[in-house]
């Protein structure tokens, strides 16, 4: 066993000043994915790693990877990672954490000028969030082949701006993505939900992810005046509209435990006063550990959409843009990270992620693992996001462990 430590202080220093980059007013952080801000995340990430001695590349997604040589450079490496877009309104950790864990790995690994058998890289994914470029996780889902370069290139955001050209814009888009091999993949991440911090557990030892739909539905009635148009003959898309957000709620209670179901997101046009709604943009997230159940919630969407669509003489436009399966971790990565929560002494729990991250892709090409901590009151995705310096340590501390557990050295 190591007596190898990560620096506390140094990875919270990291954070904050990472954080400064898309600030916003309430203490959060709105860098979207491939915008000026999200280049200026990359290029301090960039900075630091070189500062450290890893070698940078980037790949034709944007995805970014710094490396740090093993003893055998020829073993593929041990990767750390996860992502420094954000949501609209996001936390200072969502993302930001696993990226910065893992270069305090790399710092703690040069402070003790430890030499790891196999390589060490530190991943940046593109686009994780998905909020400008839906779907989500599209850096890594390239990476690991799920979406081929020219699609997930194609990906816009609301103006028509694509993936690809908002890569080339700020610098970022390399050659290649992909097919090579990776010894292990570990991202922590804070939990984002509230099982640890209820449980007083400083590590989730994350066993796989839940499965994920997201859907786009789109309904057109007819727009016309607010005053003499009769409530009989109206075809008023926002009230079929209300009448989907009302069944999504609904099916997400009928499938408990381990339904998520939620609108996130409408759009209503023309969006004037007085003017009868003659179109709704909106959008349908569901999850559920258990894909039987993921599928019988979407025949209930698909049922209550229409009975909308039907009752207000509305036309439906329906579509199922992004899906996974849920994704259990491999087992030997899920040890090494219970081991490495056992060496430090952290108190720790087995978990199942309600997000999707990056290593639900990476589970496809290689043996991969998560390692959560707590955040006050479970909020993610929200300016208030926090969680303590001390748990936010401990899940580094872990990476550490799990990181030389699998690349060896001495
Ligand atoms: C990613 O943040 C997700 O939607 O789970
Ligand atoms: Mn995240
Ligand atoms: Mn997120």
């Amino acid at each position: 066993m190591h007596n190898l430590k990560i620096d506390s202080g140094r990875l919270w220093n990291s954070l904050m000043e990472m954080a400064k980059i898309g600030a916003t007013e309430k203490g959060g952080v709105c860098r979207l994915a491939l915008t000026d801000l999200d280049r200026e995340s990359r290029d301090l990430f960039v900075r630091w790693c070189e500062d450290s001695g890893c070698t940078v590349s980037f790949d034709a997604m944007g995805n970014i990877f710094a490396r740090r040589p093993g003893r055998n450079n020829d073993l593929p490496p041990v990767m750390a990672g996860s992502h420094l877009d954000s949501q609209p309104t996001g936390g200072k950790f969502d993302g930001a954490y696993g990226v910065l864990a893992g270069l305090e790995v790399v710092r703690a690994l040069n402070d003790a000028e430890f030499e790891t058998e196999a390589p060490v890289e530190v991943a940046v994914w593109t686009n994780e969030e998905g909020s400008r470029f839906p779907p989500a996780m599209v850096g890594s889902g390239a990476f690991a082949r799920i979406f081929d370069l020219e699609e997930a290139h194609g990906k816009a955001d609301m103006d028509g701006k694509t993936i690809g050209e908002e890569l080339a814009r700020i610098g970022y888009k390399g050659e290649g993505c992909g097919g090579r091999d990776i010894g292990a993949y570990f991202e922590a991440h804070i939990e984002q939900g509230p099982v640890l911090e209820a449980k007083e557990k400083t590590i989730g030892v994350v066993t796989g992810g839940q499965g994920q739909r997201w859907y786009e539905i789109v309904l057109t009635g007819r727009e016309s005046h607010a005053g003499p148009t009769p409530m009989a003959t109206r075809r008023d898309a926002l009230v079929g509209a209300s009448e989907i957000v009302q069944a999504v709620n609904r099916i997400g209670h009928e499938f408990q435990p381990g339904a998520c179901a939620t609108v996130g997101m409408m759009q209503v046009s023309p969006n004037s006063r007085n003017v009868i709604p003659g179109e709704v943009f909106m959008t349908v997230d569901f999850r559920h550990p258990d894909d039987d159940r993921l599928k019988a919630m979407n025949d209930a969407l698909r049922v209550a959409a229409d009975a909308a669509a039907a009752k207000h003489t509305l036309m439906l436009k329906f579509e199922q843009i992004w899906s996974f399966p849920a994704t259990p971790f491999e087992q030997s990565c899920v040890n090494a990270v219970r081991k490495g929560a056992e060496q430090a002494g952290f108190s720790h729990m087995d978990i199942v992620s309600g997000a999707g991250h990056d290593a639900i892709y990476m589970a496809g090409v290689a043996p991969s693992g998560m390692i959560f901590v707590p955040c006050e009151d479970g909020i993610s995705h929200n300016e208030i996001e926090n969680a303590t310096p001390e748990d936010i340590a401990a899940g580094c501390q872990v990476l550490l462990n799990a990181i030389v557990d699998k690349a060896g050295g001495r």
